[in-house]
C-alpha cells in the first residue's frame, strides 16, 4: 500500500488494484458490503485544516479499497465545513467514482440557531439533509443517520423523517447512532413497519468504551442491522501517540476537541500495558485495538479518523492479523478491567 500524493492537482486516477487487499463485510442482512475499515471526517477536514493533507488522506484511503466515507452536518470546524471540503474534493478527484462510494451524513446535534436546528424533528432532519446534499454537491447520500436520540420528539416522527428522505430519493439507506439497545429496537420496529429497514447503527466502541457488548451488539444481530464502531482508537489514545507524553500536534493538545489531556493521562498506565501486549503480538497498539474490535463479526466496520495518510496506512495493516488466542484475550481483559 502507498501514500497517494501524486500531486497533479487536477487529475486523480485511482489505482487499478484498489480492491485487492481490503476486506469487505456484509452490513447486517442488507445487500451492502462495507470495508472493514472506514474513514470518518469529523476532524482534519474542516476549513481550519490543510486541504492538501485531507486530499491525500482521501486518495490514500480510496486507493487502498476504503469505499466508505462518513460525515455529519456539523463536522468541521466550523460546522458544515467538512462537508463543503469533501464536496470540493469529490468534484475534483472522485466524481467518476461516485458509484464506488458509500457516503454518509447525519443530523441530530446542534447545527443552526433556533428551535429547528438540533435534535430529532422532521423539520430539522429534512432541512439538514437538504443542506448536506448542497454542501457536498450530491443528489443523494448512501446512508443518512439520526445522530443521537431525542427524548422529546416521538420516535415515530424521527423515524418517519428518515423514511421520507429515502422515499424522496435523498438517501438510499438509513441508520441511527448513539441509541441504546432498547430504543434502537423500537426504532428498528418502526422503520420496518414503514418499509425502510434500518441498515446500520453507529455506536462508540473501543477497548476503552465497551457498553455495546452488554445488549446492543446482540440486538443488532437479532435484527439483521450492521454495526460501525466510531472512535475505535479512543480518539488516538489507543495508539503509540501518547506513550511518551502529549505531542503538540495531537488532538489532546488542541483545545477545541473532545479529548482532554487529563483523560489521556488517566489512561496512560493501561495504554502502556496494552502497547506491550501488542508488541508481543507483532502489532502496533493501534493495529491491535482495531483487530480486537473486528474479531467480532457482528462489527461490520471500524470507523477511524486520521490526521495523515501514514496513520491510515498503519491502521489498515491491522487487517493482516485479526485472530487472537485465548491468552491474549485474557491478558487484554485483565488490563481493561483493572
Ligand atoms: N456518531 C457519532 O456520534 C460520532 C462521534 C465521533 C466520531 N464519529 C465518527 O467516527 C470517526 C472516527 O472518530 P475518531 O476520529 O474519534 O476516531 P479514532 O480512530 O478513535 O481517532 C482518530 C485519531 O487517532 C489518531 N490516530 C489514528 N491513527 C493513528 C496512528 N496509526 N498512530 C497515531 N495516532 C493515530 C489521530 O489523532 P491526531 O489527530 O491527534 O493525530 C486521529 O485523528 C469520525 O470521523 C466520525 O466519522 C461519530
Amino acid at each position: 500500500m502507498r501514500i497517494s500524493d501524486k500531486t497533479n492537482p487536477t487529475e486523480y486516477r485511482a489505482v487499478e488494484d484498489r480492491y485487492d487487499e481490503m476486506t469487505y463485510r456484509r452490513c447486517g442482512n442488507s445487500g451492502i458490503l462495507l470495508p472493514a475499515i472506514s474513514l470518518g471526517l469529523w476532524h482534519n477536514f474542516g476549513f481550519l485544516d490543510n486541504l492538501e493533507v485531507a486530499r491525500n488522506i482521501l486518495r490514500t484511503a480510496f486507493d487502498a479499497g476504503v469505499t466508505h466515507f462518513d460525515l455529519a452536518n456539523n463536522y468541521g470546524p466550523p460546522y458544515g465545513s467538512a462537508e463543503e471540503n469533501f464536496g470540493l474534493l469529490l468534484k475534483r478527484d472522485f466524481a467518476r467514482y461516485r458509484d464506488e462510494l458509500i457516503i454518509s451524513s447525519k443530523a441530530g446535534y446542534d447545527m443552526w440557531a433556533g428551535p429547528y436546528g438540533n435534535l430529532g424533528s422532521r423539520k430539522y432532519l429534512v432541512a439538514s439533509c437538504d443542506q448536506s446534499l448542497k454542501r457536498m454537491g450530491l443528489d443523494y447520500v448512501d446512508i443518512f443517520y439520526h445522530h443521537r436520540p431525542d427524548p422529546d420528539t416521538p420516535l415515530e416522527e424521527t423515524m418517519g423523517a428518515l423514511d421520507h428522505l429515502v422515499r424522496q430519493g435523498k438517501a438510499l439507506y438509513v441508520g441511527i447512532s448513539n441509541y441504546p439497545a432498547d430504543l434502537a429496537q423500537q426504532a428498528f420496529d418502526i422503520l420496518k413497519s414503514l418499509g425502510t429497514p434500518c441498515l446500520i447503527h453507529q455506536p462508540k466502541y473501543s477497548m476503552f468504551e465497551r457498553w455495546v457488548e452488554d445488549d446492543l451488539l446482540g440486538t443488532l444481530d437479532d435484527n439483521g442491522v450492521g454495526c460501525i464502531a466510531f472512535s475505535p482508537l479512543a480518539q488516538g489514545m489507543l495508539t503509540n501517540k501518547y506513550i511518551d507524553g502529549i505531542p503538540e500536534d495531537s488532538r489532546a493538545a488542541k483545545g477545541m476537541t473532545y479529548l482532554e489531556k487529563s483523560q489521556v493521562e488517566a489512561q496512560l498506565p493501561k495504554i502502556k500495558q496494552l502497547h506491550q501486549i501488542a508488541v508481543e503480538r507483532g502489532q502496533k497498539l493501534s493495529q491491535m485495538a482495531l483487530s480486537w474490535l473486528l474479531k467480532d463479526d457482528r462489527v461490520t466496520s471500524v470507523l477511524i479518523g486520521a490526521s495523515s495518510p501514514n496513520q491510515l496506512l498503519d491502521n489498515l495493516e491491522s487487517l493482516e492479523k485479526l485472530e487472537f488466542d485465548e491468552d491474549e484475550i485474557r491478558k487484554i481483559d485483565e488490563v481493561l478491567t483493572s
